[in-house]
């Protein structure tokens, strides 16, 4: 019985012990943490130094990229229509095999054959232009020509850019002019911009998908006279298309 009450009370003086040495007298102090890191879990960021934290140094993390890739098919996407969803899902065209040799599309879903002649008549830009939104995905096209497209392509779209005239291309490759391509298909533009083509680069991990229907948009005024200006009733079937 005497050894009993013994316990107790020896467990009481320890919880009391540890109760007085928690408190202090600063108040923005939380006090004694007995497991700080349960408190406060370091969250993993992506350009923190994990090779110091809380004047700890870990050599060996420290020479370490802490950026982390995306896990695979992750789908670029924000936003709150449910609308665009669909359109971040991967392209269901598939470029060829060879892309990875030309496009250095190394960890890419490729198909034995390119998707680019299927992208032809059925793929249309899900990215439908009205009247209320045409000049808002215009304007957001010039923004992401200007910086990812007009160098090569130039700012008329004629296939002049600075990089051109510059001569650092050489004699690589001519960027053809738009207003040439005018029966190319929606689809087919898109299949370009996304996987890239002859020494035009992939343009898939730059850009999302909404953006690149945007530029398919974009490319296409200066292929047809007045498109994206709805005063002419004719004007706004942006769907039509004709086959290549
Ligand atoms: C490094 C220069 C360069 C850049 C940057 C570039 N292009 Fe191109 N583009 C080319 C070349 C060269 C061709 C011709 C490819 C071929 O047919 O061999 C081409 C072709 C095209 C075509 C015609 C594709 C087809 O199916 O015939 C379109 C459309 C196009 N580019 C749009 C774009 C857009 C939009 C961008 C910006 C996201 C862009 N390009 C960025 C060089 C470039």
């Amino acid at each position: 019985m005497k050894k009993k009450f013994n316990l107790y009370t020896g467990l009481s003086f320890l919880m009391f012990l540890t109760l007085i040495t928690s408190c202090t007298t600063d108040p923005d102090s939380p006090g004694t943490e007995y497991m700080p890191d349960m408190y406060r879990s370091p969250a993993i960021e992506t350009y923190v130094d994990y090779g110091e934290i809380r004047g700890r140094e870990n050599t060996e993390l420290k020479t370490k990229q802490s950026a982390r890739l995306t896990p695979k098919y992750t789908i670029p996407y924000t936003g709150t229509d449910s609308a665009h969803v669909q359109m971040m899902l991967p392209n269901k065209r598939k470029a060829g095999a060879a892309w990875q040799e030309s496009h250095g599309l190394f960890g890419w879903d490729l198909a034995s054959e390119s998707g680019y002649e299927s992208a032809r008549l059925d793929t249309i830009n899900p990215l439908t232009m009205t009247p209320e939104n045409a000049a808002n995905i215009l304007k957001n096209g010039e923004q992401l020509y200007a910086s990812m497209c007009m160098h090569c392509h130039g700012e008329k779209g004629d296939g002049n850019g600075t990089m051109i005239q510059s001569g650092a291309y050489g004699d690589l490759g001519v960027v053809p002019a738009y207003k040439s391509l005018d029966t190319l298909s929606e689809g087919k533009i898109f299949h370009s911009i996304y996987y890239g083509k002859g020494y035009m680069g992939a343009h898939g991990s730059l850009l999302n998908k909404k953006e690149i229907w945007t530029l398919v948009h974009y490319v296409r005024q200066f292929q047809r006279e007045g498109y994206g200006k709805f005063e002419d009733v004719a004007e706004t079937e942006s769907n039509q298309e004709t086959a290549e």
